[in-house]
This record gives structure tokens, C-alpha cells and sequence, in this order.
């Protein structure tokens, strides 16, 4: 028998919602997108692979830790609880945490990317049969909305990744204060990736591939499908740079020559040498997680790491 599958479905909201944000981002001085718009259905296919990349650490990194501390992390949610995970792509990673997690009851994956989202959640209803899969679409950058269903259900959070590094430091402790104040949370399972060597991280987001290039220009196909913009690809290059004072990679495209570009009837001119910044990916030493996580209502109970310490998976308890 398959496992209980809860779908629930809304309209359509993302492509006005992606011409505004655009409009707004492209008006600024300092031309910036949103790094939620990179995840369509072809967007998440790409951060597949880029996970599989040799340059691109974070992912195999903390796979490792979770195997290492499954026991320990999956026994953090009581019997019949709830693991609500928050960007959970192809939930690959967590499989680790639902093998370990019999007595899980439910599974509640959380994701902007729909498609993905449902194709992940009904593969993982085939697999996991004992367990209630209920995904749920939102933009986790507002408050989120947990299923009604699971009200009273004990929980624990779970938002591996680093993904948590995407989010501009306001944001990232809104999320986390969000999450606080979930009904019935009990702890929060969050992956970060840590401060190292300037030449590993940019190799890691400028892989040889170039498939980072690709995922990130994803954003101007996007743009000119669903917000009728007439982007040419070939005038805009990928670049990363790390920036040591915010500790963070920042990803940009960059103008390769003085043109304009079209959105929404909108003219945007853009000079040669002029980025559109896309993401950062914000990188984290003990201290300034544990800072973040005591702003947000939770302390570091427990830091999972691997032997090289290049990325943490932290468990937060709520702090008093
Ligand atoms: N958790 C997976 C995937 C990380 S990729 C892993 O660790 O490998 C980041 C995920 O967050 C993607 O699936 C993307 O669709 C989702 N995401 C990005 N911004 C989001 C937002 N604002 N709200 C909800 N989901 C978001
Ligand atoms: C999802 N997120 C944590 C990735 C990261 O490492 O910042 C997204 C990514 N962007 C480029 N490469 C990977």
C-alpha cells in the first residue's frame, strides 16, 4: 500500500508575482533578483546536479553527517511527531533522517518549487508507506502556513542545506523565529555551511562544468518566459566572488557589454560590467550561528560537524 499522499493545491500566483519582484529588483542602483525565482521545475533539476558536482562539497558534506548522527536526530521527534522540512527539494538528504524514523508520523516537505515539490512527495509516499507525506507550497521568505491537520502534532524542524545562508541575516532570523513559534515545536535541525578556505568556495559555486553558470542564468530564461522579458543570454556572464567581510559568496550576472533589456514594458539599461546580483550564499564560524539561533529564541544544544569542520548540522532547542 502507498502512503497516505496530502495534496493540497492553490492557484497560481507566482508569475505576477515574479514580474513585480523583477520590476522592483531591476529598479534598484544596484540591479538585484531573488534567489527563490532560480527554482522552477528545471531550476530544482540543476541544483540537482550541482549537488553531484566535485567542486560543490556542502551537499556530500552534510549527507555524511546525517548518516553519522541519524539515530541520534531522528530520535529527536517523538513517536507519531511530525519532520516539517523547509526547502526541501528532492528530499534525498532527509531519506537518511526517514530511515532512521519509524516511528515518524508524518512528513511535511515545504518548497516554492510546486512540480518538484509534488513529484518528490509522491515518490516518497511510494516509498515510505507507514508515513502521512503532506507537502505544502509556500514561500518561506513569509510566514508559513503548517497543515491544519497536524495542529497538534509534536514537531521538529528541519532545514538542511545552508540554505539558511540564501536568506539575508533579517530574513534568516525571521525564519528561525517563525519556526519557533510553531505549534508543538520541539527542536529544529538546521545545516550551515562554515567560513574556509577563499579557494575551495568559490570553486564550489564556479564549478568547471559550468552548471552554477546555468543555474543560475535559469532565472533570465524564467524572466523571459513568465514575465515576457527579452533577456539575451549570450550578453550576460556568470560570476562569484566571496566577500569577506559579510562571509559570503555572492552570485551575480554581469552585463558584457552597454544594452537594454525589456520587462513587463519596462525598459531596464544596463552598462557594460554591470552585475544583476542573483544569491549569496552566507557562510558561518560557531559563534555567528549560535548568534543567530540565540536572536531567533533557540540555543545550540548540539553541533553535529564533520572531521575537517567545513559544515555543521546544528540542533536548536527553544531558549527560555
Ligand atoms: N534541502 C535540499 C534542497 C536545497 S536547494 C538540499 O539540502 O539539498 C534550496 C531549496 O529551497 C530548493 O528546493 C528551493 O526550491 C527551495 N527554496 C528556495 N527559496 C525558497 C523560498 N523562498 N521558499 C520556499 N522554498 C524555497
Ligand atoms: C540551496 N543553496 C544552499 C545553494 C547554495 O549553496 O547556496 C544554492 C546554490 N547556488 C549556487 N550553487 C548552489
Amino acid at each position: 500500500m502507498d502512503g497516505t499522499l496530502q495534496v493540497k493545491t492553490t492557484a497560481h500566483p507566482e508569475t505576477d508575482a515574479l514580474t513585480v519582484d523583477a520590476l522592483e529588483g531591476l529598479s534598484q542602483p544596484q540591479k538585484t533578483l531573488s534567489p527563490k525565482w532560480l527554482y522552477d521545475h528545471t531550476g530544482s533539476a540543476l541544483f540537482e546536479r550541482i549537488t553531484q558536482l566535485p567542486e560543490y562539497y556542502p551537499t556530500r558534506t552534510e549527507a555524511g553527517i546525517l548518516r553519522d548522527n541519524a539515530t541520534a536526530l531522528a530520535g529527536l521527534v517523538p513517536n507519531g511527531g511530525a519532520l516539517v522540512e523547509l526547502g526541501s527539494g528532492a528530499s534525498v538528504k532527509t531519506r537518511t533522517l526517514l530511515d532512521a524514523g519509524a516511528h515518524f508520523g508524518a512528513y511535511v516537505p515545504i518548497d516554492i518549487s510546486r512540480d518538484f515539490l509534488f513529484e518528490t512527495a509522491e515518490d516518497l509516499a511510494r516509498r515510505y508507506s507507514a508515513l502521512t507525506i503532506t507537502p505544502v507550497v509556500a514561500d518561506f521568505t513569509g510566514p508559513v502556513a503548517l497543515p491544519p491537520t497536524l495542529a497538534q502534532t509534536p514537531k521538529v524542524g528541519f532545514f538542511p542545506g545552508s540554505t539558511i545562508g540564501n536568506l539575508v541575516p533579517e530574513r534568516a532570523q525571521a525564519l528561525l523565529a517563525g519556526a519557533r513559534n510553531w505549534d508543538g515545536i520541539e527542536a529544529f535541525i538546521l545545516g550551515a555551511d562554515m567560513v574556509k578556505d577563499t579557494h575551495d568556495l568559490i570553486a564550489a559555486y564556479d564549478d568547471a562544468q559550468g552548471v552554477t553558470a546555468q543555474f543560475i542564468s535559469n532565472i533570465l530564461v524564467r524572466l523571459n518566459r513568465e514575465a515576457g522579458a527579452d533577456f539575451d543570454l549570450s550578453a550576460f556572464a556568470y560570476r562569484a566572488s566571496w566577500d569577506p567581510e559579510l562571509a559570503r559568496i555572492d552570485m551575480a550576472l554581469v552585463s558584457l557589454r552597454d544594452q537594454s533589456v525589456t520587462l513587463a514594458g519596462e525598459v531596464f539599461a544596463f552598462h557594460d560590467q554591470e552585475p544583476i546580483h542573483v544569491s549569496a550564499a552566507r557562510k558561518y564560524t560557531p559563534q555567528s550561528l549560535a548568534l543567530l539561533a540565540h536572536a531567533a529564541g533557540w540555543e545550540v544544544a548540539t553541533r553535529h560537524r564533520d572531521a575537517d569542520d567545513r559544515f555543521s548540522v546544528v540542533v536548536l532547542a527553544p531558549r527560555d
